[in-house]
């Protein structure tokens, strides 16, 4: 069993296959935190909590002066009694007052995971062994039931946690805030990680010492942002991608989120990760219930590397859903960097029809072939073909790309309305706004309210009605700004600040209808790039556009950064012009083609522009992917070099079997004395005999991993290199 109850200690001990996470009762009432960290056999207390009289620390009625719930390291602490940290909830009651004091009441356990209402979240396959276990906690005073869950995927070493807060009381409290985790430790020598970026540069990596503060990540910007990504993890200070402890967490949500870490006074440390408590207020009448969204945790002693495997495997098999799942993705060509909004049929079909000379395998159409979008400030909500740029219509266009022998794909942005469109004629009110205030206006546009099951219905009515025009088994879905103004004009006065969290459930609402009725269509979620890159698209739609930022050199810690919890097959990667666009640098076209590799690949940039050796390269490197596809795609990632350190950066993919290593290396600026670069491989098997395909040269897997690959000197700016070593039989 994946986890242990010691009913006479009154102890709950969940192990997965690395781990050990450990709470139970004291004092006959209070859940407390006892250990997180490696796995152990069995708990008996060993690491008994101390109970000191500390100055100022509280004391619960009847409860001796060395016992505070401010010194207690506890599962879901409340506010006002006694415990001055970080609380993970925070309830109004109808009083006004603010004050909960929750104890323990029961347990559950049981085989397997329930959904989550209305909420992405990851799910067992049948081959797992997953257990679930749910504490109910009480506070009889307000009448207020919290359950806490916590699901165990023992062999995938992965853990889940999500609340539920039920109002037993016959008078309406608003919820002030609503955590999914929270965890004490009882030491604080942990470093943080964090993702931080902004558009066009995305998961930039961010490591320091944790210290007597609260240190927090949060978007209030409506969408999990590209400002931050909904992901932390506490490391030691030793902790590198090959060893040392890591603990991960990941939050299953695409809104508003807060991530932040406590040391105390006595060098404890407190982790909570949930929606963020800023400008969110949630009412609960008497019977009704709030359902947190899940966070995704992991503890490994073996670095940063094993962790992102982990996370990899467990979100392409219990997270990301549907037939693409486990599915090659095809090779495609989207016009956006090629034609921007100027473009009509015959240039369409000239891009197509040289893309798939040299096997690309799915056309897709960007922005601007509906409404009258000639440009960013018009016609998002008007999802009708716009004429005068495809006069023979949308279908005409599919067809003739497909009689190609390729797949036909198309973009929305249906979260959106432009100021200039029919829909906003007939609608105005279906945006979010305040009455009598203009709205802020961001690329030009407004944000529908997706709170409001009218415009859920109507956004489902038309971009069904497009799919079914046309032979199209690709959607990309665009999100680009974030939300303002937040006034809904279906709310009444009191839930004006539920409206974030309702626009979110309005998404997974139609995200879910959509990819239900058009199953076998690809979805591609992008917020201008990664600006919305987490695990709740990712259980809707498997790949995201990972950044706009298509510079080789750029993508290189944009998809570092990604790849510490996001599987290298669901970011989309493409190879672009030159000079780039973004940022003007020059690359060759083979180091941007092996860095788009590294993920989910295709092309953007005018092919009918390019040189004939340039077209023969591409389709070489078409070829090349195709051959590998399955180990790109659903290989495991080894970074061997980070681009944040030095001037270069190296990774490899390895087939599951540990048959076949593709190792790539790309090098930053040509320097003078440069030093000689070893790569030393990871992930093979170290007796088997591996041979580089070029040369034929045969190492052992423990000499290319301990004594490594010399990567030769090439004195050109922005060189890359690729090796393919195969398993002798
Ligand atoms: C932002 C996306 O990230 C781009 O790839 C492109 O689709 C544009 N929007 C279109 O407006």
């Amino acid at each position: 069993m994946a986890i242990k109850i010691d009913l006479q200690k009154q102890v709950f001990h969940l192990q997965t296959r690395e781990a050990s996470y450990v709470c139970g009762i004291v004092e006959g009432e209070y859940l407390a935190h006892f250990y997180y960290g490696k796995r152990i056999q069995s708990y008996n207390g060993s690491n008994a909590i101390a109970y000191i009289d500390r100055g100022f620390a509280p004391n619960p009625p009847g409860k001796p002066r060395t016992f505070s719930l401010d010194t207690l390291p506890q599962e879901y602490p409340c506010y006002g009694n006694g415990d001055f940290r970080q609380p993970a909830y925070q309830i109004e009651f109808a009083d006004g007052t603010r004050v909960s004091d929750l104890k323990y009441e029961t347990y559950n356990h049981n085989i397997g995971k329930s959904e989550l209402a209305g909420l992405p979240a990851t799910y067992p396959l049948e081959s797992d062994t997953c257990e679930t276990l749910t504490i109910s906690l009480y506070d009889k005073i307000a009448k207020v039931r919290v359950i806490l869950t916590y699901t165990v995927f023992e062999e995938k070493n992965m853990m889940t946690r999500h609340v539920r807060i039920i109002n037993e009381s016959t008078e309406n409290l608003h919820l002030l805030r609503c955590l999914s985790m929270n965890i004490d430790f009882r030491d604080s020598d942990f470093e943080l990680l964090t993702l931080y970026g902004a558009h066009n540069n995305e998961k930039n990596v961010e490591r320091r010492q944790v210290n007597h503060q609260i240190q927090k990540i949060e978007s209030s910007r409506g969408t999990s942002s590209p400002h931050q990504a909904p992901y932390f993890a506490l490391l030691r200070k030793e902790t590198t991608e090959t060893q040392g402890d890591v603990y991960a967490f990941n939050f299953v949500y695409s809104g508003n989120f807060v991530a932040q870490v406590q040391q105390d006074h006595y060098d404890s440390v407190r982790v909570q990760m949930g929606i963020n408590d800023f400008d969110f207020k949630w009412q609960l009448k008497p019977g009704q219930d709030f359902q947190t969204p899940e966070v995704v945790m992991s503890y490994t002693s073996q670095g940063l590397g094993a962790s992102s495997r982990d996370f990899h495997q467990f979100y392409r098999h219990n997270l990301c859903r549907g037939h693409f799942k486990e599915k090659s993705r095809p090779i495609l060509i989207n016009n956006w960097e090629a034609t921007y909004f100027d473009f009509e049929e015959k240039k369409l079909l000239e891009i197509a029809k040289k893309a798939q000379a040299v096997g690309i395998e799915l056309f897709v159409l960007d922005d601007g072939w509906f409404g009258k979008r000639n440009d960013d400030t018009t016609s998002l909500g008007d999802w009708v073909v716009n004429e005068e740029k495809l006069p023979n219509g949308l279908n005409n266009l599919a067809t003739s790309i497909t009689g190609l022998g390729m797949e036909f794909g198309i973009w929305f942005e249906p979260e959106m309305i432009s100021q200039v469109s029919d829909l906003y004629k007939q609608h105005p009110d279906w945006c979010l706004r305040i009455e009598n205030r203009e709205p802020t206006i961001g690329r030009g546009q407004l944000v529908l309210d997706l709170g409001n099951p009218e415009v859920i219905n109507y956004l489902f009515n038309a971009i069904t009605k497009i799919l079914e025009s046309a032979p199209i088994t690709y959607v990309k879905w665009d999100m680009n700004r974030h939300l303002t103004d937040l006034g809904s004009a279906i709310l009444p006065t009191i839930q004006q600040s539920e409206v974030v969290h309702r626009y979110v459930l309005g998404l997974y609402n139609l995200m879910e209808r959509l990819t239900t009725k058009f199953s076998t269509v690809l979805f591609e979620s992008c917020s201008s790039g990664g600006g919305r890159y987490d695990a709740g698209m990712l259980y809707y739609m498997p790949q995201t556009w990972t950044s706009d930022n298509t510079d080789a050199i750029c993508r290189l810690s944009i998809q570092y950064g990604t790849s510490l919890v996001y599987p290298p097959v669901t970011m989309g990667c493409h190879v672009s012009t030159t000079p780039n666009h973004q940022v003007g640098r020059e690359t060759p076209l083979q180091t941007r083609g092996v860095v788009a590799m590294a993920g989910n690949f295709g092309y953007e940039l005018d092919v009918t522009k390019l040189e004939p050796t340039e077209l023969a390269e591409i389709e070489q490197q078409i070829q090349h992917y195709k051959k590998y596809r399955d180990i790109f795609q659903f290989g495991d990632l080894y970074r061997l070099l980070a681009p944040t350190q030095a001037n270069d950066a190296a990774w490899s993919m390895v087939s599951r079997d540990k048959e076949i290593a593709i190792v790539t290396y790309v090098k930053l600026l040509s320097l003078p004395a440069a030093p000689i670069k070893i790569l030393k491989l990871q992930g093979l098997e170290e007796t088997d005999i591996y041979e580089h395909t070029e040369t034929g040269e045969c190492f052992s897997g423990d000499e290319l991993m301990n004594a490594g690959i010399t990567v030769p000197r090439v004195k050109v700016d922005f060189h890359s290199q690729q090796w393919i070593f195969k398993k002798k039989q």
